[in-house]
């Protein structure tokens, strides 16, 4: 046993005392860690340079879980399955999606027991996401701008004429800082069920998305502003009245983001090939 993974199964023999079903795990970052199986409300992570440290389980989404690693980062682990095209999809809108830093595959051990060592192990996916804050709770915080509610949904819309949008609900959606407090960016950070539709597909609302949208919306800001734009059939023509209405601060954010989403055509060809698979 080399010397990092020692000092990781040290930590699990440690925490086995109080908790037991730990899972010890090594990635190719550099960094190992152990961590609770279930019911995952801890998870105990060494990193190389800071020593140890005991990072606290966020919540489990529909397939992942996600863990508040310090530093400013949020860990998830999965089946590969779970993960979908979300790393791929992510690098293509860097102002739209949580920054993945890190991403890969790896063995993940159940620790069954120790002296003599026990493992049982599985392949899992795991990335490294920027934490960033839930949308909800901001809006609990923060008075928004009244028209923000225009900016969010044309930003969905901007998305929709790409992407087949899954997932776009309360526990999924979250902010980045904009030009103020009032004015933040929206961001997605669950974009594992997302789908590549083309480079100009969409030509209707993603309606079986919209509802859980608008209520998250609700939450947070007047929803009103909107209720001209829900029933129109046609993405472009819309968006482009949204457009011409909204305020300079909220069309920064979206020139901003809608910028980067463009990206190299060749990116667009990696995730169509992904897409077709
Ligand atoms: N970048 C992030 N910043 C803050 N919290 C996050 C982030 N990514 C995930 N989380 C938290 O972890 C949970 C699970 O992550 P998610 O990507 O939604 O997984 P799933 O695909 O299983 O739904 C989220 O509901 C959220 O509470
Ligand atoms: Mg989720």
């Amino acid at each position: 046993m080399d010397q990092e993974a020692g000092a990781a199964f040290a930590i699990a023999e440690r925490a086995r005392n109080t908790k037991p079903g730990l899972v010890a795990f090594k990635s190719d970052l550099g960094y190992a860690g152990v961590f609770q199986a279930l019911p995952k409300d801890l998870i105990h992570v060494w990193f190389n340079d800071t020593g140890d440290s005991t990072a606290a389980y966020i919540h489990n989404g529909r397939t992942r879980f996600g863990y508040d690693v310090g530093g400013g980062y949020v860990l998830k682990v999965g089946t590969k399955q779970a993960f979908g095209d979300e790393v791929a999809i992510s690098a293509l809108l860097p102002k739209v999606a949580a920054t993945i830093i890190g991403a890969g595959s790896t063995t993940l051990q159940v620790l069954l027991s120790g002296r003599p060592w026990e493992f049982r192990s599985h392949l899992v996916a795991w990335s490294m996401v920027e934490k960033v804050e839930l949308l909800t709770d901001f809006g609990s915080r923060n008075q928004i701008h009244p028209q923000w509610s225009l900016y969010a949904f044309a930003l969905l819309l901007h998305l929709s004429r790409h992407f087949a949008l899954r997932d776009v609900s309360k526990t999924n959606l979250g902010i980045k800082p904009g030009l103020s407090a009032a004015t933040p960016m929206l961001c997605f950070f669950d974009l594992a069920d997302w789908h590549f539709e083309g480079l100009n597909a969409g030509s209707w609302f993603p309606k079986y998305s919209l509802r859980s949208f608008i209520e998250t919306l609700r939450c947070v800001c007047d929803v009103t502003p909107l209720e001209p734009y829900l029933r129109r059939q046609a993405v472009v023509p819309c968006l482009n009245d949204i457009i011409a209405v909204l305020p300079a601060a909220l069309k920064a954010n979206l020139e901003i983001q809608m910028v980067l989403m463009n990206g190299r055509l060749s990116d667009w060809a990696h995730l169509a090939a992904l897409a077709n698979q």
